[in-house]
């Protein structure tokens, strides 16, 4: 049930040759898609660790966008097949964890489709109004709820001693 003037939250990480390029030409040739998305320019979407796309679940994002150059145009050979192989077990292992994986989205879009980025932007900002704020989404077999904003994270483990 969506939330009245809910607005979702969307992190998109983009590789930089294709959909990166892709959105700056959505943006250059001024076309008009909601501004709910936040972007992280990785050379490749085969560089997407799938930890990359819990964090910003866990710490209050609607959804996750994953861009990438389209089947046999990676700028690295196979980032791309890498990515979509990455992608289809991280959909798996969120369904095992009670999110929903349809917050989820890996797309390929050229550095030329512009106009494909800005539709995407609209359908998942689109989607997610439908679906609302992930929040009181369930994660774990006990079924404890995400809270909605940042959380602390003890990184003693990463410190030297
Ligand atoms: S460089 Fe774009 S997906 Fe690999």
């Amino acid at each position: 049930m969506p939330e009245n003037g809910f607005e979702p939250r969307i992190v998109a990480f983009l590789c930089n040759w294709c959909t990166y390029t892709g959105a700056d030409l959505a943006g250059t040739s001024r076309l008009q898609y909601p501004p709910n998305v936040r972007i992280i320019r990785l050379m490749c979407s085969g560089a997407v660790d799938p930890v990359y796309v819990l964090k910003p679940l866990l710490e209050g994002a609607d959804g996750v966008l994953i861009g990438g150059c389209h089947p046999g145009d990676c700028h690295y050979q196979s980032g791309n097949y890498k990515a979509r192989r990455r992608f289809a077990v991280l959909q798996e292992t969120l369904d095992a964890l009670g999110f929903d994986k349809e917050r989820v989205w890996l797309r390929w879009i050229s550095a030329s489709e512009g106009a494909q980025f800005a539709e995407t932007v609209r359908e998942m900002t689109s989607a997610l109004k439908t679906k609302g704020p992930r929040v009181n989404e369930p994660i774990g077999p006990d079924g404890f709820e995400v809270v909605r904003g940042p959380i602390e994270v003890d990184n003693a483990w990463t410190r030297s001693s």
